[in-house]
């Protein structure tokens, strides 16, 4: 379908302006759409010489070019990979069903593609039990080290991920250090203590070599997940920043000096709120150890990720957790995820948009026993029910939304980078939107200009009457018109090089 789109466009080269919308992906409030793909051939929706503005008129400026994205997903915690692969065993065909669902980027296929993966090294508040890769107390030459402390199903449920996404950037950390090297002697709560900072740097550095020996390529590693917060329930760990930036300054020699250079250290892994403090400190004490930062939604907004650009408008932003619970209502949290995550991270800087767990069961399990985390039960990105039942939640609406505007167009190609985009009009607050422009592997190709658009105009006089936009889309002197309902709906056309 997509090559019909494209081969439309190519056919129109000549006449330079004619852009055109055929390709439409839809989730609608009622649910009447969930990320349902519409091709508009034969009746695509031109771009023509403008006319009146529509009551929202969306502005796309391809001048102005921000951050590459690499991308939209969730954390594989060892849970995850436990009910999935209790899944695969009884039955295989919806396990597969669900991962080419989730992960599958083939450009023109009906799946997310999601490109993202965070995955805890160790133990977290998800996970059967409470182990590190070291647990013998002393082992400062880490002469116990065994990446295998790890349950077996989350390597092959890894690995059957990257069997479906070669293009999967994989982020692991820690949500404890090795409890011999904190004061509380465990890795449940307490803060690390400084004089194993080269000894930590080290075990960060053989679980890269651990990935490596599995044959997984690591796009990032993280020092400490949540390091302002310490919880003697599941795993955590206080390091200050002082302390992640040394950590980090010798895990990046490490790296370097181990054929890990490609490979990137992202600091902080916490709370929008802090966002002017403990990364800006990450970054005053070691910059040249960390490619960037990353964020979660549990205190302050998304706006403060605005706080750590404005410092340092060259480090990476990621955002990496946030998660959904049981019980609240499936239309405000896709308005609220978009609004934050999944357009609203993007817009500032943010390269990723992630949720909690990949996968769970409808009771939010399994998780640590004794963990006091997700009191209200965690809901998951898909819910597997041990009866081999499925469903996907909000969460994965909203991230498969996003994800089909930045994946990679050719294979080999790049992923999309964000464009400037404004909405004016009297209804511009109904909709928030993201654009992106996706660069091809033969420069005289079209690029691909896509929107992810969030139409939350639900009770435009106060009262429940979901109504949808009519917008323009302005685009290089020329005007489409498209309406849309309320919900996200994410569209694109291609664009002659410039
Ligand atoms: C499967 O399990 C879920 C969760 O317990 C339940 O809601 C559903 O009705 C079950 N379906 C079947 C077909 O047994
Ligand atoms: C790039 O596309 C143009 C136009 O279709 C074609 O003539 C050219 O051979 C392509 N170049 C490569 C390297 O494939
Ligand atoms: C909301 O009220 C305004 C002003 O009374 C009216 O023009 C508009 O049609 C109303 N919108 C809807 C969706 O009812």
């Amino acid at each position: 379908m997509y090559f019909q789109a494209v081969a439309s466009c190519l056919a129109l080269t000549s006449a330079v302006t004619a852009q055109q919308i055929y390709d439409v992906w839809s989730t609608t409030w009622d649910r009447s759409d969930l990320f349902t793909y519409t091709n508009l051939s034969p009746n695509p929706i031109d771009f023509v010489t403008p006319g009146a503005t529509g009551s929202a008129d969306i502005v796309v400026n391809d001048g102005t070019v921000y951050q590459d994205m690499i991308g939209f997903g969730a954390s594989l915690t060892d849970a995850s990979a436990q009910v999935l692969s209790e899944l695969k065993s009884t039955n295989s065909d919806n396990y597969w069903d669900i991962l080419n669902y989730m992960f599958d980027p083939t450009d023109g296929a009906d799946a997310a593609g999601l490109t993202y993966i965070r995955v805890p090294l160790g133990a977290s508040d998800f996970s059967a039990n409470t182990y590190s890769f070291d647990d013998t107390s002393g082992d400062t030459n880490l002469d116990d080290f065994n990446i295998n402390n790890a349950p077996s199903y989350l390597y092959d449920t890894l690995k059957d991920i990257v069997g479906i996404n070669s293009l999967l950037k994989i982020h692991i950390l820690p949500w404890s250090p090795p409890g011999w090297m904190k004061d509380s002697g465990t890795m449940l709560g307490g803060s690390f203590l400084s004089q194993y900072t080269d000894t930590y740097a080290s075990y960060l550095l053989k679980s890269l070599q651990g990935y490596q020996s599995l044959g997984f390529s690591v796009y990032a590693i993280g020092i400490q997940n949540e390091p302002q917060n310490s919880d003697t329930t599941y795993p955590t760990c206080s390091i200050s920043a002082s302390q992640e930036a040394a950590i980090g300054t010798q895990l990046r020699s490490l790296m370097d000096s181990n054929g890990f250079s490609d490979t990137i250290i992202i600091g902080y892994e916490h709370n929008w709120n802090d966002a002017g403090e403990y990364p800006v400190t990450l970054m005053q004490d070691a910059e040249s150890a960390f490619a960037g930062v990353s964020f979660h939604c549990y205190a302050g907004s998304v706006s403060d990720q605005q706080t750590f650009y404005n410092a340092y408008p060259n480090k990476n932003i990621y955002f990496t957790e946030c998660t959904g619970e049981f019980g609240s209502d499936w239309w405000s949290d896709i308005k609220w995820y978009m609004d934050n995550i999944f357009i609203g991270s993007p817009n500032y800087y943010s390269q990723s948009g992630a949720m909690w767990n990949l996968a769970l069961n409808g009771l939010g399990e399994p998780k640590l026993p004794g963990t006091d985390s997700c009191g209200t039960p965690c809901r998951p990105i898909v819910t597997v029910n041990s009866n081999g039942t499925y469903n996907y939640n909000q969460e994965f609406y909203s991230a498969a939304q996003a994800s089909k505007a930045i994946l990679p167009k050719d294979s080999g190609g790049p992923f999309g980078q964000r464009i400037e985009v404004t909405v004016n009009g009297d209804l511009n607050w109904g909709l928030i939107v993201s654009g992106f422009v996706t660069n091809r592997v033969n420069s005289s190709d079209w690029p691909r200009y896509s929107l992810v658009v969030l139409n939350w105009d639900d009770q435009p006089n106060g009262s429940w009457d979901p109504t949808p936009i009519t917008a323009t889309i302005e685009f290089r002197g020329m005007q489409a018109t498209y309406t849309f309902p309320v919900g996200v709906t994410t569209l694109w056309w291609y664009g002659s090089p410039q």
